[in-house]
């Protein structure tokens, strides 16, 4: 049994506090965000969490941090990084503001988040803005705990790959917020990557899997995975050795296995091979979850098959670069 399996039989227990601010997340979610607080981090590392939003999912580590007799709030950091803003490409939402939308004369919703993070402040350091620019290319100190909720881009996912899954080390713990999003596969086959180093905690919780590394992470998988080296064919692998890893999730309500073979789909389909996406996708239209959760996903890859097939007409054949631009713009 991994250590932190032990907390999955604490789940039912867990009784947050009704005035938890607004997270994304479901609620068992933020029951184990705070049973990781409370039992098993220490703070002897940083803690680290990427994409606070409006704070709840920060505040259930934190309240179970606060319980937590190992986690001196002198000395232990937990780091929010988020843009703390709305606006076009951030992800955020206007639902992290306290009124529910965005005021008239601003965008931030820092001050909001504040004031609801008010008893963690000693011990919460707030980096606000674009994470490229706000954290260090340099700082090489060890993490416990990552959380990872803002690897929405591949863009993005490129810095924590960088910047933070570097600075892991043998018992650090990792939670993949979204892992149950076809769209992002560099979730799904940077973990396949990472197998030989880590241990899956157990079912994921929800959309959120949770592992702990168990041996030193080479410096060559690192590069890999940041400079996404790994060839089409090798990240489908990838995704598959994780489908052997992980099934329903916890509540009994996520089938893990077509979603990640809808995640390969993705793979192509960013690769620009919109008929070898269609191709493993349209299989999986027949499966009731995904039918029902991700028809905009089906619609997406259909439409990019059709477009790129050959028109059945003799007219001029499409130019190498129209081509390039159509699929730039798809992605
Ligand atoms: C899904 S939300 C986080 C939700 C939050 N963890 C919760 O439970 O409610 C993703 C967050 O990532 C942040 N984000 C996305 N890209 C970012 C970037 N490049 N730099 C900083 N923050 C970013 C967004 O501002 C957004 O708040």
């Amino acid at each position: 049994m991994s250590n932190l399996a032990r907390l999955f039989p604490l789940l039912d227990d867990v009784q947050l506090p009704d005035a938890l601010p607004y997270a994304q997340m479901s609620e068992w979610e933020l029951q184990f965000l705070y049973l990781l607080g409370r039992h098993h981090l220490t703070g002897a590392d940083a803690l680290v969490e990427l994409g606070s939003g409006g704070g709840g999912s920060t505040y259930a580590l934190a309240l179970g941090l606060r319980e937590n007799p190992r986690f001196d709030e002198g000395t232990g950091r937990l780091h929010a990084y988020d843009f703390f803003r709305v606006g076009k490409g951030t992800f955020a939402s206007e639902k992290f503001f306290t009124s529910g939308a965005a005021p008239e004369d601003g965008n931030s919703f820092l001050d909001d988040f504040q004031t609801r993070l008010e008893p963690f402040l000693p011990f919460l350091e707030i980096h606000a803005g674009d994470i490229w620019r706000t954290s260090d290319p340099d700082d090489r100190t060890p993490i416990e705990f990552l959380h990872i909720d803002i690897a929405k881009t591949a863009r993005v996912f490129r810095c924590v790959a960088e910047r933070f899954l570097p600075r892991l080390r043998p018992g650090a713990v990792v939670l993949h917020q979204d892992f149950a999003s076809p769209r992002l596969p560099w979730l799904h086959h940077s973990t396949g990557a990472l197998l030989p180093y880590i241990e899956i905690a157990g079912p994921p919780i929800r959309s959120t899997l949770a592992f702990e590394v168990t041996r030193p992470l080479p410096e060559d998988v690192l590069r890999r995975i940041a400079e996404d080296a790994y060839t089409v064919d090798e990240k489908l692998e990838l995704i598959s050795a994780v489908q052997e890893r992980v099934d329903r999730d916890h509540t009994g309500k996520v089938p893990f296995r077509p979603v990640l073979e809808l995640a390969k789909a993705y793979v192509a389909h960013y690769d620009g091979q919109s008929e070898r996406a269609w191709k493993i996708a349209e299989p999986l239209t027949t499966d009731a979850y995904l039918a029902e959760t991700r028809a905009d996903h089906f619609a997406q890859l259909r439409k990019a098959y059709e477009a790129d097939r050959p028109a059945p007409s003799p007219a001029a054949p499409e130019s190498r670069l129209r081509r390039l631009v159509r699929r730039a713009v798809r992605r």
